[in-house]
C-alpha cells in the first residue's frame, strides 16, 4: 500500500530552497489576527528549516478572495505576525510570479523565509492550472506540504505543484492531522467512541457513515440529534429539525442495524422558549409545543461520561447545544472536561475538530488536555469520511 512522503530533516540536505504550502488563512479583522493558533504551529518547523539553512518560499491562502476586494484577503498582517519572530530574516513578495521573484530568491540569504501575497489572488491557484502549477514549482527544489488542512482543494499549490516535483513531502503538522485521525479509523485502541454533533445531519452522514463501519460507539448530540428524535416518535416541540432529513436519518438507523456500532441518543434535554431563555431540563416526554432544545440533560451527560469512561479513543466533533449562550453551554463543556481528564488519567486517546467544537473548548477557562486537537475543518471531515483527499494522495509513494 502507498504511504505517504513526510519530511524528515535527514532528507535531500543538499537541496536549498523549500517551497513550503501552509495554511496560515487565520481570521482578521480591520489588519488584526482574531485568532494566530495556526500561525504559531507553524513556527517550530519554520525555526527548523531556517537553522538547518533553507531558503523557505511560503505559500499560503487567506480566506476566499473577491475579485474587487483584495486588500481584506492580504497576508500582510500575517507577515507582520511572524516577523515579529523571525525579524530580518523574513520578507514578504505581493508581485508576479516571474523573474523578478526568482531574483529575489536568488538574493536570500540561507535560513531566511520569503512569504509571498495570497496565492488565491494569482489565476490559476484556485482551477489547479497545471502552466501556474508548473511555473510554481520552479521556485524551488524540495516541496512540503505542511497544510492538511486546505488538502481536500484540488488547487494549484496543494495538488498541482506536487505533481512536477520530484522531492515533496509532508509536513509535521500535516503528520500530526493524518496519524490522529488514523488512530480513530485505522491504528485504533478500541474501543472507539465517536461523539458527533453540530445542527445539520446532511453535512455529517458521510462522516456517520464511514464511522459506523469503523468504530465500537456513535453518540449523537446538538440540533442533529433532533431529527432523530423525530424520527422515532419522540417531541422536539419547536426545536430546529432540517427539511427532508427522514430519509437521511432512516438510511444511518438501518446501517446501525447491519454493523456492530452501537447507537447513544441523549435521554434529556435542556429546553427553553427562545435561544435567549432560561434553561429547564427535561424528559422527552414532557416537552411542550413551544419549547425549544438547547443542550442536553442531566441524564443525558451522566450517560456519555460512562460511554467515554469505558472507552479507549473518544473522536469530537461538533458541539452538544447551543454553547454560545452560557445557559446551553454545560453538555459541550462537561463532555470537554470528561475528556481532557480521561485523556490525562487514563491515557485515552482523543481527538476533537470542526471549528464550532475548537471554538467551544476556547470559551472553558481551564487547563483541558486532548491527544489532538484539529485545525482543520473541511479536510477533517473529508478524511474522515474516508475520502482521497487529492493533496494528501498525490503526496504518496
Ligand atoms: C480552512 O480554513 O478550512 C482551510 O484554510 C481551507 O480553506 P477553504 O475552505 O477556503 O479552502
Amino acid at each position: 500500500m502507498s504511504k505517504i512522503n513526510y519530511y524528515s530533516s535527514k532528507d535531500n540536505l543538499d537541496k536549498k530552497v523549500i517551497i513550503l504550502r501552509l495554511d496560515l488563512n487565520v481570521p482578521i479583522i480591520n489588519d488584526t489576527i482574531q485568532d494566530s493558533t495556526r500561525i504559531d504551529l507553524t513556527i517550530p518547523f519554520l525555526k527548523k528549516l531556517s537553522k538547518l539553512n533553507k531558503k523557505i518560499i511560503i505559500i499560503s491562502h487567506l480566506g476566499r478572495p473577491e475579485k474587487n476586494n483584495k486588500k481584506k484577503f492580504s497576508l500582510l498582517p500575517v507577515f507582520n505576525y511572524i516577523k515579529k519572530i523571525f525579524k530580518d530574516k523574513i520578507s514578504f513578495y505581493d508581485g508576479n510570479i516571474d523573474n523578478n521573484l526568482t531574483k529575489k530568491i536568488d538574493n536570500l540569504k540561507y535560513g531566511d523565509l520569503l512569504l509571498l501575497e495570497n496565492i488565491r489572488f494569482f489565476e490559476g491557484e484556485e482551477q489547479n492550472d497545471l502552466n501556474f502549477a508548473k511555473k510554481l514549482s520552479s521556485l524551488g527544489e524540495v516541496y512540503i506540504n505542511d497544510a492538511f488542512s486546505c488538502s481536500h482543494r484540488k488547487q494549484a499549490s496543494v495538488h498541482g505543484i506536487a505533481t512536477f516535483m520530484i522531492n515533496r513531502y509532508a509536513g509535521p503538522l500535516f503528520k500530526s492531522e493524518v496519524e490522529a485521525i488514523d488512530s480513530v479509523l485505522k491504528n485504533k485502541k478500541k474501543p472507539v467512541t465517536c461523539i458527533i454533533g453540530g445542527s445539520k445531519v446532511s453535512t455529517k452522514i458521510e462522516v456517520i457513515s464511514n464511522l459506523i463501519k469503523n468504530v465500537e460507539n456513535i453518540i449523537l448530540v446538538g440540533a442533529m440529534a433532533n431529527n432523530f428524535h423525530y424520527r422515532t416518535g419522540r417531541k422536539v416541540g419547536k426545536s430546529m429539525l432540517e427539511k427532508n432529513a427522514g430519509e437521511t436519518v432512516g438510511k444511518i438507523l438501518r446501517m446501525f442495524k447491519d454493523n456492530s456500532c452501537k447507537l447513544y441518543l441523549p435521554e434529556d434535554c435542556s429546553v427553553a422558549k427562545s435561544k435567549e431563555g432560561t434553561k429547564i431540563d427535561k424528559d422527552f416526554s414532557s416537552i411542550e409545543d413551544d419549547d425549544i432544545i438547547l443542550d442536553i440533560g442531566p441524564k443525558t451527560i451522566i450517560g456519555i461520561k460512562k460511554i467515554i469512561d469505558n472507552s479507549n479513543t473518544v473522536l469530537w466533533n461538533g458541539p452538544a447545544g447551543y454553547f454560545e449562550n452560557n445557559e446551553f453551554a454545560k453538555g459541550t463543556y462537561e463532555i470537554a472536561e470528561k475528556i481532557s481528564e480521561n485523556s490525562r488519567g487514563k491515557s485515552l486517546i482523543s481527538v476533537l475538530g470542526g471549528g464550532d467544537t475548537v471554538s467551544a473548548i476556547n470559551g472553558i477557562n481551564k487547563n483541558l488536555l486532548f491527544s489532538h486537537l484539529s485545525t482543520a475543518g473541511g479536510a477533517f471531515l473529508d478524511y474522515l469520511k474516508g475520502k482521497d483527499l487529492p493533496g494528501v494522495s498525490v503526496l504518496k509513494y
